[in-house]
């Protein structure tokens, strides 16, 4: 039997929507945060309308002024929000209407929210994304500097986490900076695809008011709202000036299809690729500070500003910034896979699913930025224990060099690797450090060991070996270092 409502399926139904219903559908929690790009694609759309014919000069003028009055509430923070209003797109055209009266329904002419709130997300990923390449530059620029000032400290570099080489600590640095300006660059890319303008090529099928009926058009010219118009995914048949819009709004390009430009969130997926991938790195890089600031190994220290005590143990001090830092690539990974979830198997053009996209990009951007921006302070404000490096390097670290040394004596290094290797289970057998086995010792393994065997024992003398670019070698550091810092002058200007 129906109820009251006139609904088959209960009485819980009261109202038209049902109000969880309402609250599940709407968006304005999050999107509100769009309200500027909002307005700015909305006056950008009032000058295309303009210079359609669609509205008259004084009209245009009219919806500015008002669209100013809106931004103005919003930036002072007096903008009232309606039970009604949806989201950002029905907020901000409800208040124009109360502003100007009707001339505000004009606004919508040919324009879908569909193309709308995907012009806002690009314009307003367009400045996130510039203000993260900014935050991500600082922080190369950071650990650029520390490499420039620390080069000339010595450490063991791991591989397996084992003890392997000696090398420069502004090497271990480097390793990381240069991680981030392939981020960095990616960014830029990513940017360039974000940059594209959508607005224009969709009209809305709820509200078409077709002035110019055409062949995009599928009925003749009507002049009320038609629901049948071809144009809820075929284009704009109004004449608007899409090279106009995008001059306006500052787009690079348009979009090419009026069907793609609604539907496709690559560039989201883009943008969360990119972050992934970036936290990937940042949690590496976070993994190694944190194990080389434990006592065990001693060779860094964090300052107070980024670590935290124990409420137990008095003694501890734990380095909660790189925990963190190595956390958030958790849950910056989770909103990269869900948004793939979310897009995989849709049906063309708009769906309702896609609503999804914001709180990801709004959720991972603040995310990067707190940890881009802790990441540098961490850096610049970490303590290295130099002595507490150097003790770290053994002389069995060097076997690789007694190896070379027989290479550069003619040996092929075949050989040599397994020359050196016997030394090692010589020393091993001994029970004396690799560089303690005499002359005669080693003579027995190979005659091409002479007096000059000595310089293989020096660890400053190994690492200069390591000359060849991007080794470990001090000119070879600091040709990163003039590397890096060229990329980063390019990238930011
Ligand atoms: N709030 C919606 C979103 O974020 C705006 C577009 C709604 N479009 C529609 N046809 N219902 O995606």
């Amino acid at each position: 039997m129906a109820s009251e409502s006139g609904k088959l399926w209960g009485g819980r139904f009261v109202g038209s929507v049902d109000p969880i219903m309402e609250k599940f559908n709407s968006s304005i929690t999050y999107d509100r945060h769009l309200w500027e790009v909002d307005v700015q694609g909305s006056k950008a759309y009032s000058r295309g309308l303009e210079k359609a014919g669609l509205l008259t000069k004084a009209e245009m003028d009219q919806i500015l002024h008002g669209l100013d009055k809106v931004a103005e509430e919003w930036a002072q923070g007096t903008f009232k929000l309606n039970p009604n209003d949806e989201d950002i797109h029905t907020a901000n055209e409800r208040r124009l209407k109360e502003l100007i009266g009707e001339t505000a329904g004009k606004l919508h002419t040919g324009r879908s929210r569909n193309d709308q709130v995907v012009t806002d997300l690009r314009l307003w990923m367009r400045q996130n994304c510039s203000t993260l390449s900014a935050l991500l530059c600082e922080l190369i620029r950071t650990m650029v500097d520390r490499a420039e000032a620390e080069r000339d400290v010595l450490f063991p570099g791991y591989t397996h986490l084992q003890r392997a080489q000696p090398i420069r600590w502004s090497h271990w640095i480097l390793s990381h900076a240069v991680a981030l300006t392939r981020d960095s660059e990616r960014l830029l890319e990513v940017r360039k695809r974000i940059n594209v303008l959508p607005l224009g090529s969709q009209h809305s099928a709820c509200m078409c008011v077709c002035v110019r009926p055409g062949p995009a058009c599928g009925s003749a010219g009507h002049s009320v709202p038609h629901p049948l118009c071809s144009g809820a995914i075929a284009g704009n048949p109004l004449g608007v000036d899409r090279e106009l819009l995008r001059a306006e709004l500052d787009f690079e390009a348009i979009t090419l299809n009026s069907m793609d430009a609604t539907s496709e969130r690559d560039f989201v997926a883009e943008f969360l690729f990119w972050a992934s991938l970036c936290m990937t790195h940042l949690s590496r890089m976070a993994e190694d500070l944190i194990l080389y600031g434990t006592k065990e190994f001693s060779f860094v220290q964090l300052s107070d500003a980024y670590s935290t005590g124990s409420s137990l143990m008095p003694q501890k001090k734990n380095p909660d910034s790189l925990e963190l830092i190595r956390s958030k690539a958790g849950r910056v990974f989770g909103r990269c896979a869900g948004l793939l979830m979310t897009l995989k198997g849709l049906p063309s053009t708009y769906n309702k699913d896609l609503q999804e996209d914001k709180e990801a990009v709004f959720e991972v951007s603040d995310t990067m930025s707190a940890v881009l921006q802790v990441a540098t302070g961490v850096i610049s404000t970490l303590q290295i224990h130099r002595e507490n490096m150097g003790r770290a390097l053994s002389p069995d670290m060097l076997a690789t060099d007694l190896a070379y040394y027989l290479v550069r004596k003619g040996m092929p290094f075949r050989q040599a690797h397994e020359a050196s290797g016997k030394a090692v289970f010589m020393a091993e057998t001994k029970g004396v450090a690799l560089n303690q086995l005499s002359l005669q010792e080693l003579q027995t393994i190979s005659p091409l060991f002479s007096g000059d065997v000595n310089h293989v024992w020096d660890y400053g003398h190994s690492v200069e070996q390591y000359e060849a670019l991007g080794g470990t070698a001090r000119s070879s550091v600091d040709w990163q270092i003039g590397q890096l810092r060229a990329l980063l002058r390019a990238q930011q200007a």
